[in-house]
């Protein structure tokens, strides 16, 4: 497709000046690619931990405005404080495995426990803090890294690639694949948060929300799932009819309590392996629209409670307390250690083949 302009930008938006506290092995390796499609809509993505850093699009007068939050260098990213995990695959498990711990065929692996004493993303050097492999294809842009064997706890080598494409339709495509030479767990997912009146604006409590789901799995304090799969109905937790994000964020409910907000997992309302609507987000004064589509069993939505102020984004203003949330397709948290629920486990000879869609549009 000759109109799709895909450019590779060295460091454009990103400036790459001294790394404090690098760990990757050739800094000038991270690189920022552009996808750019009809509508004006742009994407920017980095191969450091499959990054997406931006994603401008118009509201309904036709503004441009970037949506996703994110920061402007890459020692940021490097060296982020509190680790938010902007726009980044998280993985090789995204989400919370308790105590960094699960039996896998009659063998116990211990994971790096990176969250109180839970697993959580992936763990300390999870694939948000890596150099990923980069290949630019005709239309779409492929990130591929090898996890080792022993990465971080988990077992296998797991040979991992996620593909960016952007439609004229507006859609940012992610397209997963993944194999292993020994039976481990995979649950990678996208970790953009959106704010749809453009990223640095205060709250996202005004959204408007969807999602697709009659149950979710309730939690402790610690964020892992009790096991119970509970329906939403007559719960802050029932998004199945649009609703503003903040009108139930004040109920007296142990789960809010626990998660200072949202951040919980819901089980899909799926009617089979296709990419189906998991999410509508939809702002009324842009009128932006943000449906999530996904092959996964799950959603996680994270309300951006930790964001306190502290970090300061890409246009110099600091993102406060709800300023951005996450709608993270996966596999529920936990999973490993629940074998009732949708399995997370890749053999050698299967291939794990997931597929999200983020499509914009205004209304
Ligand atoms: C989790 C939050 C966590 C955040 C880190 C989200 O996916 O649900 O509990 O604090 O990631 O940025």
């Amino acid at each position: 497709m000759d109109h799709r302009i895909l450019s590779l930008v060295t460091c454009a938006l990103l400036t790459c000046n001294t790394a404090v506290g690098v760990e990757v092995s050739d800094f000038d390796s991270i690189k920022l690619y552009t996808l750019k499609n009809q509508n004006e809509m742009v994407v920017d993505i980095t191969n450091y931990g499959a990054t997406i850093t931006s994603i401008r699009v118009p509201d309904r007068a036709g503004n441009i405005a970037d949506v996703a939050l994110g920061y402007r260098s890459v020692e940021s990213y490097i060296n982020a404080i509190d680790r938010p995990y902007f726009g980044s695959v998280v993985g090789r498990y995204g989400n919370r495995i308790a105590k960094g711990s699960f039996i896998l065929d009659n063998n116990k692996y211990t994971l790096a426990t990176n969250d109180g004493q839970n697993h959580l993303h992936g763990g300390k050097m999870g694939f948000d803090k890596v150099v990923w492999k980069a290949e630019v294809l005709e239309d779409s842009v492929k990130f591929s890294y090898l996890a080792r064997d022993g990465e971080e706890g988990y077992p296998g080598n797991l040979a991992l690639s996620v593909t960016y494409s952007l439609t004229d339709d507006n859609e940012i495509v992610m397209h997963y694949e993944a194999t292993t030479d020994k039976p481990t767990v995979v649950n990678v997912t996208n970790h953009t948060y959106f704010n749809l009146s453009g990223e640095g604006a205060t709250t996202i409590n005004d959204h408007v929300l969807h999602i697709n789901a009659s149950k979710f799995t309730p939690v402790d304090a610690g964020l892992i799932p009790t096991g119970e799969l509970r329906d939403v109905a007559e719960t802050p937790f029932d998004f199945r009819t649009p609703k503003e994000i903040g009108r139930d964020l004040d109920a007296h409910d142990t789960q809010l309590k626990y998660g200072l907000g949202y951040d919980h997992n819901w089980v899909l309302d799926r009617i089979d392996d296709a990419v189906e609507l998991a999410a509508m987000l939809y702002e009324p004064n842009s009128g932006r629209v943000l449906e999530v589509l996904t092959t996964e069993p799950a959603l996680q939505f994270y309300g951006g409670n930790f964001l306190d102020g502290r970090l300061v984004g890409k246009s110099g203003k600091a993102y406060q307390h709800r300023s951005g949330l996450c709608l993270e397709t996966q596999h529920s948290p936990d999973s490993p250690n629940r074998p009732e629920w949708p399995s997370t486990v890749l053999r050698p000879g299967e291939k794990y083949n997931t597929t999200t869609v983020y499509r914009f549009g205004v209304k």
